[in-house]
């Protein structure tokens, strides 16, 4: 059965974007393949958070991913931290990642721009790091959106110089996955790129947000004056609102308002309106999952327990054969 790894950085409450970017693909493949779903703590190092609002992040991650309908029994999910042949393997293939294609990364380039007072080595080496997560149990399918595709590039890469530099066809080579065959970009709220955590409360809609929340934040969605002309191509703010749509709402209502759209009768108001009442169908059995499972300690403690060992017998395999193989043996 072939394996899959994936994971979220834990930094804070996850949104629409990873839901339909992610989970719902994890929720599915946990039924077909081996899957190890993690929460990547390390990964969100990068910006510094205090201890305590590591904690809550991680159990914020846990959390949403049983809520969202991952089975424990099924999948394997557990916290990156808790598996250290993850960081070892990351130090071993740090010997042969570049200097030169880590800062080519796009990732890397977009985070100096907004924050270039925190330049830090983890973060240009962020892609050796997932390359670790992925490797360490040997994964070819990796469920993720379209932001992640170069470094799923980046992950095959050092994969297959790993390979070369000890002339053994160990790793396999990772691709990116999605159930509909296209990756996908949820769009944000703000008219610009997509849904994140790091674009404002504003701009994403969270499985944990109330009704009232998602209604005020797609009332407040940016859109233009209308279209003055029939079958007008539509602007990047009002195609996010219809890439939403397609999402979340059911093909007949897309339908309609992009038919309403295309002859210039189109009400934002009553666009908005139905969109943000079918994101609250979407969300709502997920947001009542949250409420009871975060009340639930032993539960989560017994679930990153023993994922936390499952996941660390398979890694720990993976770092006894790469220390062979490199040279590290024993006297
Ligand atoms: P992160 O935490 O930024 O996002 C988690 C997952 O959600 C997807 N996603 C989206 N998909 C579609 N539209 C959006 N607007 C959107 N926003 C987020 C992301 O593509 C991702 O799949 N580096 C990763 C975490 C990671 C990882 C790994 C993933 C660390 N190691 C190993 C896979 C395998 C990240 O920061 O994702």
């Amino acid at each position: 059965m072939e394996t899959v790894v994936s994971g979220i950085r834990s930094t804070g409450k996850l949104h629409l974007g990873n839901y339909y970017g992610a989970i719902q693909n994890f929720v599915k493949m946990q039924h077909e393949y081996n899957c190890y779903f993690f929460i990547a703590d390390l990964h969100s190092l990068t910006t510094h958070p205090t201890s305590a609002d590591l904690h809550g992040n991680v159990k914020q991650v846990l959390v949403e991913y049983l809520a969202a309908g991952i089975d424990p029994e099924k999948a394997t999910i557990y916290v990156q931290s808790d598996v250290p042949e993850i960081a070892e393997l990351y130090l071993y293939l740090n010997m042969n990642a570049y200097l030169g294609e880590l800062e080519r990364s796009t990732s890397f380039k977009d985070k100096v721009r907004a924050h270039p007072d925190n330049v830090n080595a983890g973060l240009l080496t962020y892609p050796v790091l997932m390359a670790a997560d992925i490797m360490i149990h040997k994964a070819t399918k990796v469920p993720v959106g379209k932001d992640q595709e170069q470094h799923l590039e980046m992950a095959r890469t050092f994969a297959n110089r790993f390979n070369r530099l000890y002339n053994k066809d160990y790793f396999p080579e990772p691709y990116a996955f999605n159930f509909s065959a296209n990756l996908v970009k949820i769009p944000g709220l703000d008219g610009k790129g997509k849904m994140g955590k790091s674009e404002g409360e504003a701009n994403a809609v969270y499985l944990s947000d109330p009704p009232e929340v998602i209604r005020k934040k797609v009332m407040r969605a940016v859109t233009d004056s209308g279209p003055t002309a029939e079958n007008q191509e539509k602007p990047v703010e009002i195609q996010n609102l219809f890439e939403l749509m397609k999402v979340v709402s059911p093909a007949g209502t897309y339908a309609h308002f992009d038919l309403l759209y295309n002859t210039c009768q189109i009400r934002y108001g009553d666009l908005k309106k139905q969109l943000a009442e079918d994101m609250i169908v979407a969300a709502a059995p997920i947001r009542e999952r949250i409420k009871e499972i975060d009340q639930d300690s032993s539960y989560l403690r017994q679930v990153a327990r023993h994922g936390a060992i499952k996941a660390r017998e398979s890694a720990s395999k993976t770092i006894r054969e790469v220390r062979e193989i490199i040279g590290f043996r024993s006297f």
